[in-house]
């Protein structure tokens, strides 16, 4: 197949591959959401299909309130593949120690922003961020959801201040005091409070589930 020619395997992921490609002449990423055969078929195919239109439609949306994220090229619901903007630059992940610490900041206000118009981003990584000439770009909304819930919010920064504790465990603390401030900046105190809040009763909850 000719197509194929044109395609180079990224990143071979647990939910979806990575391609890059050409969308119109233009330098693309084709996220191809993959069928997993221990998921009954039917079933199966409602929830890649699902997560590929949310993806794309979060991303839309994001981008309406200032948020800067690849723009989306091109969906196709039958297949569970989108062709995404190719955005140059490196993940937030690969950056060293000092530019991670300053990113956080902008993580956190990029977080904020989410949360306060009712976004979960579902899965914050720092290899979900992506700096592109000075601008931090965020990607992966397949898990992302509605919620003004504190709850969900307080899911949100748990997951991100495990990632910095797994990933980033020589500057967890100074991450995070950058990501709160930016957040709070965002969010405001009060709000930032009652997460965090939440985030100790979600850590609490885990420490004794591992105890019993
Ligand atoms: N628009 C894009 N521009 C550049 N790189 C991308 C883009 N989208 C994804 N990638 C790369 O592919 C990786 C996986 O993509 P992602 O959408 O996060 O899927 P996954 O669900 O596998 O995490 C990212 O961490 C990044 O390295
Ligand atoms: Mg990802």
């Amino acid at each position: 197949m000719a197509f194929s020619i044109l395609l180079k395997l990224v990143k071979r992921g647990a939910e979806a591959d990575i391609y890059l490609t050409t969308w119109n002449g233009r330098k693309s990423i084709l996220k191809i959401r993959k069928r997993k055969d221990y998921r009954n078929e039917l079933l199966d195919n409602r929830i890649r299909t699902l997560r590929t239109i949310r993806e794309a439609k979060m991303i839309s949306e994001v981008k309406s309130f200032g948020v800067s994220t690849p723009l989306v090229y091109f969906v196709d619901q039958k297949k569970c593949e989108i062709f995404l903007q190719f955005v140059p630059g490196k993940l937030a992940r690969d950056l060293p120690n000092g530019t991670i610490i300053k990113i956080c900041k902008e993580i956190g206000r990029i977080v904020g922003t989410l949360h306060k118009n009712g976004i979960m981003h579902g899965d914050l990584t720092t290899s979900n961020f992506i700096l592109a000439r000075e601008r931090l770009v965020i990607m992966d909304f397949g898990l992302a959801q509605k919620t003004e819930k504190v709850e969900d919010h307080a899911i949100d920064l748990r997951l991100f201040k495990e990632v910095l504790n797994s990933a980033h465990v020589n500057i967890v603390s100074k991450s995070w005091e950058s990501f709160l401030l930016g957040y709070q900046k965002i969010v405001g105190r009060t709000r930032m409070e009652r997460v965090i809040s939440q985030v100790s009763v979600i850590e609490k909850r885990g420490r004794y589930a591992n105890v019993v």
